[in-house]
């Protein structure tokens, strides 16, 4: 397979499933050899079988994002299977209701639920970035994308820990991007707005006629039109981008 990633090899984190998935695929069309990470060992390696079938190349690893020694662990596994690191999608993440905290308002979200929600999406994306970079530091360069969210870039009611993780990702972005521009890495994040997937699937059961409405596109996302973002970040095409953080949200936040 030829395209603009040819040649280059990618971790995706949370690969399983939805947005990771679609990346993972859109990558690997694009001609990376990818790393799909997820703690679902099973949709990991469901997503590679997908890869494998359309002619690609990846592999699947597994182990929970928010646990150091595993982080580390991926990052060494697919920089020992592929020689080198080029790509890395930092995009494993939990909505509120997988922490018990639907519907609820700040004061309202319990102490547990609030560590949870900080370590998955937003101290995960930190421990990855504190391995992905010395490898592509040693290698010379790379680009890393990060999943933020519209809920990274504006408020959002009921997902108070949510969308503090999000602007964090977002903090996080800027600060690397600076810090690593002078070795080469790009760090950048995309902001997806409402997207089908199973972790918004109650959601749009609920409304998803007041959400489409509310978006000037008229309708929620699909997991691909985040992961061409991903790929085109990831790319050489996007040599002069860096620190930035993307809306992918059918211009939900210009409104
Ligand atoms: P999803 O639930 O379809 O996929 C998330 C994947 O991450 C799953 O495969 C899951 O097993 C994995 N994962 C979760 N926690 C993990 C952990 N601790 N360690 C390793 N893997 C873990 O969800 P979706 O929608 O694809 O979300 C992906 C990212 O996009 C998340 O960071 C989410 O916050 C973000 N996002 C999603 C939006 C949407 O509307 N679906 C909107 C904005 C952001």
């Amino acid at each position: 397979m030829t395209g603009i990633l040819n040649g280059k090899t990618a971790l995706v984190t949370g690969g399983g499933n939805g947005i990771g998935r679609a990346a993972a695929m859109a990558m690997a069309r694009e001609g990376a050899r990818v790393a799909v990470a997820d703690y679902e060992a099973e949709a990991g390696g469901a997503t590679v079988a997908l890869i494998n079938q359309s002619g690609g190349q990846a592999i699947s690893l597994s182990g929970d994002v928010t646990d150091s020694a595993r982080v580390k662990a991926m990052i060494d596994a697919a920089v020992a299977a592929y020689g080198r690191l080029d790509c890395a999608f930092n995009n494993a993440g939990i909505a509120p209701h997988q922490v018990d905290a639907a519907g609820m308002f700040t004061s309202d979200w319990s102490e547990e639920s609030f560590d949870r929600m900080i370590a998955v999406n937003l101290k995960s994306v930190w421990l990855c970035l504190k391995y992905e970079i010395p490898a592509m530091q040693a290698q010379g360069g790379g680009a890393i994308v990060n999943t933020a969210s519209i809920a990274g870039l504006v408020g959002l009611k009921n997902a108070t820990a949510y969308v503090a993780a999000k602007h964090g990702v977002i903090g996080l972005t800027k600060t690397a991007a600076m810090e690593y521009a002078d070795v080469g890495i790009r760090v950048n994040a995309v902001c997806p707005g409402f997207i089908r997937t199973r972790m918004t699937a109650k959601t749009l059961e609920a409304r998803e006629d007041q959400i489409a409405g509310r978006t000037p596109l008229g309708r929620v996302g699909r997991p691909e039109e985040i992961a061409e973002m991903v790929v085109w970040l990831c790319s050489d095409r996007a040599s002069y981008v860096t620190g930035a953080a993307y809306a992918v949200d059918g211009g939900w936040t210009a409104t």
